[in-house]
């Protein structure tokens, strides 16, 4: 029996900035942002959207009513939680109408824990077939105003439906995957932005994807013809591209522009949305899946997920015959026409409008035309509105 995924769905905020005009309100030259970072556009989020209401308006759109009564576990990866006891999970539930009978969990190792997730719910799966498990990855990656990571801020969600028999592909059985305990990126937990050291951050990157693909290699006989596409966790484009090119000098020219083609399919919505932390993986097997008109059923895919401090995974998907029909037709271009463009100084008052803390505040929903917000905090509790 196969198992994989079945449905793919994704949310993001809808306010962005030109990575042009903030490289200009930055003092830098805009083609380090546009070419040496590769990033186009950002997207912000404002107060009214968390992780837990962009999570439920990914997985909104993707879900029926049969869906909602037979999710067996909900499991919610995360790096910007809102609550350190209670997981983003059981929000979620209730917003969706989803079964009182499933498991909700929330799970954390920086962007790794969306990978560890779709894996859990592989195996679930795979011993109990007629089950569904619903996977989120929904993060805000905030680095902080004038800071160098702020290049490469983003915000999203990424829902995934795990099933047998999926539409879009199977998830093989051949992940290798490693540990080590590293400074490259952390969050304290009186901070709402993190702490990085970005240029030994990227480095590490690198080192693991090396690593993990050599081991896979190894322990598969396989190599870079047996694959269509690399899929990699992308912080910003320009990352990726990099461990790709560490590893390119393996196969034939021929090969090597077959894969950067798809690289740049791959690339092609997290340029203009920027760093998903958890989704960002899977943002970009999206973008692979929506702008390479050359993937044919059958075809296999590997895919790098990479989280900071650090953990690193490595594995194989194989594409379905239909798998376009486990996407939502037209969700990324219709959301991203629809973003409205920030001039970098209301960007700047979005950034500081964030919800910290628990005391009492009303946000103005009146803005935001998610169906799920945040409407503010009462009593200490988070409080969240569906619109229609
Ligand atoms: N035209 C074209 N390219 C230019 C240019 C120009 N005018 N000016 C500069 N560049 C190039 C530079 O040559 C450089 O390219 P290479 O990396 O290929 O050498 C690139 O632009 C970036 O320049 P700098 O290295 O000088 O940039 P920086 O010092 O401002 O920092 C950064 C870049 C370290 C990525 C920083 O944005 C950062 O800290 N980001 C957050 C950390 C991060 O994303 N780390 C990734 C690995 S960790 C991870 O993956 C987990 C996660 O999600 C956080």
């Amino acid at each position: 029996m196969q198992v994989g995924i079945d449905k793919m769905s994704f949310f993001s905020p809808q306010h962005y900035i030109d990575m042009v005009d903030l490289a200009h309100a930055r003092g830098e030259e805009p083609d380090k942002y546009l070419i040496g970072i590769g990033q186009t556009q950002q997207a912000v989020a404002p107060a009214t959207q968390d992780v837990v209401t962009m999570g439920a308006n990914a997985a909104d759109q993707m879900l029926t009513q049969t869906d909602r009564e037979e999710i067996e576990e909900v499991i919610f990866a995360t790096e910007s939680g809102v609550d350190q006891s209670k997981s983003a999970a059981v929000y979620v539930q209730k917003l969706l109408g989803i079964n009182r009978y499933a498991r909700t969990i929330e799970l954390k190792q920086a962007c790794y824990s969306g990978t560890y997730g779709l894996m859990q719910a592989r195996d679930y799966v795979t011993l109990h077939p007629e089950a569904k498990v619903l996977v989120i990855a929904s993060d805000i990656a905030r680095y902080g105003l004038n800071t160098g990571g702020e290049v490469t801020q983003g915000a999203g969600a990424v829902a995934m439906l795990v099933t047998a028999n999926p539409t879009i592909a199977t998830l093989n059985q051949d992940s290798v995957f490693m540990s080590d305990e590293i400074m490259d990126f952390w969050r304290p937990n009186d901070s709402s932005t993190a702490v990085v050291d970005g240029k030994f951050s990227a480095n590490i990157y690198r080192d693991f994807f090396k690593e993990l693909w050599d081991r896979y290699r190894a322990q598969t006989s396989r190599d870079l013809n047996s694959f269509k596409a690399l899929v990699f966790h992308l912080p910003f484009t320009k990352m990726g591209l990099k461990a790709l090119r560490d590893v390119l000098p393996e196969v034939s020219e021929e090969k090597q522009n077959a894969l950067l083609t798809s690289f740049e399919a791959s690339r092609h919505y997290n340029k203009q949305i920027g760093n998903l932390y958890t989704g960002s993986a899977y943002l970009s097997l999206m973008s692979l899946l929506l702008n390479d008109d050359t993937l044919q059923a059958g075809d296999d895919l590997a895919l790098f997920s990479y989280g900071s401090g650090a953990e690193g995974e490595l594995f194989s998907l194989t594409l379905q015959a239909n798998y376009n029909q486990g996407l939502i037709t037209n969700q990324l271009p219709e959301l991203l026409e629809q973003r409205t463009q920030l001039s970098i100084s209301e960007y700047e008052q979005m950034f500081a409008s964030v919800v910290q803390g628990s005391t009492n505040r009303a946000l103005d929903i009146t803005h935001d035309h998610a169906k799920f917000v945040l409407s503010g905090v009462q009593d200490q509790k988070r409080q969240y509105v569906e619109q229609f």
